[in-house]
């Protein structure tokens, strides 16, 4: 035996079929095969490892307003007990995060309380600092509001075109939230599906991609159908992600939520719209959360008052396991979406189980579901649209070799900040 590990998982299922001991050391998987000496040792027999997932589009909240929604230890412990190791955070916080300082405020919270390594976006307006931003470690830029949404005004096309100069010259990546919203009544789930129709989504795309600056990289969020989605694909080099509450969810199947609970921009679209959305499951790069918790106070409103989104960092790799698990989709396809895609789109590591690669590992049931239940989840939202579909959770989620979270405790790893490339250390750091 040449070097000693501090972890060893033993007896782990790994996605090819073969059962072997995942050595851990300094953060790495050090070894794949016969277990090294560990000062840990910890029984995962009958458990499937497969590498953390990196979920692209998460709102934290917390900040002095939001923490009654989420907070970073809630809405981190939550992707935990999810599988997902890292999150990306939305900048549409209150206040937004337009300048250095106040992204600086969010990473010092973040350090404080998260669980899960996570990266932080800057935000997008015509008085937004972007160089800034980037300096201060914004890992990219948006969610992009070209319309408005949930604590997000509309930003002209003046202003966003200018933004994509700046941020293709920092070789960032921009994230964009594209709708074309119609006025008018927003009283049901079928009222609002009309007002923010999925032709929207493409006309909105369409002006955006007119005005990309050279060498741009872009990416839409949240699309939402078939029309949006292969929009994108004619938009290269754009990349795009899709939800789980657009593939699990439409406006006849609801679950057994109120509608108000699955109001969310881009909205929940028709039975036929859902289905044909998974036909072009292949076709899709990224699957991300777009986890926007609201509490039920905020969603049992009547229709029109009801902020929109829907918490999803937890429940977002296990209803796809459970796919998985259903034939339905190939795992791999699964990795590819919620691991492999988000971090070459965000430059960042993510685990591949090989030595040498980030400890960043969730360890699940094998061939086991279990009933979705709001009970048994950690954001402080307390409900879930998914309630009684089945889902396929973490027994155990290890963060750069540390056992982050099992079997319902958790324990926090320090060094969790992602920053982005352009990342300068001011002087009072
Ligand atoms: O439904 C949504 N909610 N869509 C967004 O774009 C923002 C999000 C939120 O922050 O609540």
């Amino acid at each position: 035996m040449s070097s000693d590990a501090e972890i060893a998982l033993e007896n782990v299922l790994l996605p090819g079929g073969r059962v072997a001991d995942i050595s851990l050391a300094g953060g790495k998987i050090i070894h794949v095969g016969a277990g090294r000496r560990a000062d840990r040792t910890i029984d995962c027999s009958g458990l499937l490892c497969l590498p953390g997932a990196v979920d692209m589009h998460v709102h934290m909240r917390g900040g002095e307003t939001q923490g009654y929604k989420e907070d970073w230890v809630t809405g981190s412990q939550s992707a935990l007990a999810g599988g997902v190791t890292t999150v990306v955070d939305q900048p549409n916080t209150v206040p937004s995060l337009t300048t250095a300082a106040a992204f600086r405020g969010r990473v010092a919270e973040a350090t404080r309380d998260a669980y899960c390594r996570f990266g932080i976006n800057g935000y997008v307006s015509g008085e937004s600092d972007i160089t800034g931003l980037w300096e201060a470690g914004a890992l990219a830029f948006g969610e992009t509001f070209a319309a408005a949404s949930s604590y997000g005004s509309a930003v002209t096309p003046d202003e966003l075109a200018k933004a994509f100069s700046v941020i293709a010259n920092l070789d960032a990546l921009v994230t964009l939230h594209c709708e074309d919203v119609i006025p008018g009544d927003d009283t049901s789930l079928t009222a609002h599906e009309f007002l923010r129709p999925d032709a929207g989504e493409k006309t909105c795309m369409e002006m955006l991609a007119a005005r990309f600056s050279p060498g741009l990289s872009a990416h839409f969020c949240h699309l939402s159908s078939p029309l949006s989605a292969e929009a994108a694909m004619m938009a290269p080099p754009a990349t795009f992600e899709v939800m789980p509450h657009h593939l699990f969810l439409s406006i006849e199947e609801h679950g057994t939520v109120p509608e108000g609970y699955c109001k969310v921009n881009p909205p929940v679209r028709h039975e036929a719209t859902r289905k044909a959305l998974w036909e072009m499951w292949d076709a899709i790069p990224v699957i991300a959360s777009d986890h926007a918790p609201h509490t039920v106070g905020e969603k049992s409103q009547s229709f029109s008052a009801v902020p929109s989104g829907i918490p999803g960092v937890e429940t977002m790799v296990p209803l796809l396991l459970a796919q998985v698990y259903r034939g339905r989709i190939a795992l791999t396809s699964l990795l590819e979406k919620v691991v492999y895609t988000p971090a070459h789109l965000l430059g960042i590591h993510a685990s591949t189980l090989l030595p040498g690669s980030p400890a960043d590992l969730a360890l699940y049931p094998q061939q086991e579901t279990e009933t979705i239940t709001a009970d048994t989840l950690h954001s402080r939202a307390g409900w879930t649209p998914y309630e009684g579909m089945q889902g396929v959770f973490p027994q155990i989620t290890c963060v750069g070799g540390h056992i982050s979270y099992m079997r319902n405790e958790f324990s926090q790893a320090d060094g969790l900040w992602i920053p982005g490339r352009g990342y300068k250390a001011s002087e009072t750091e």
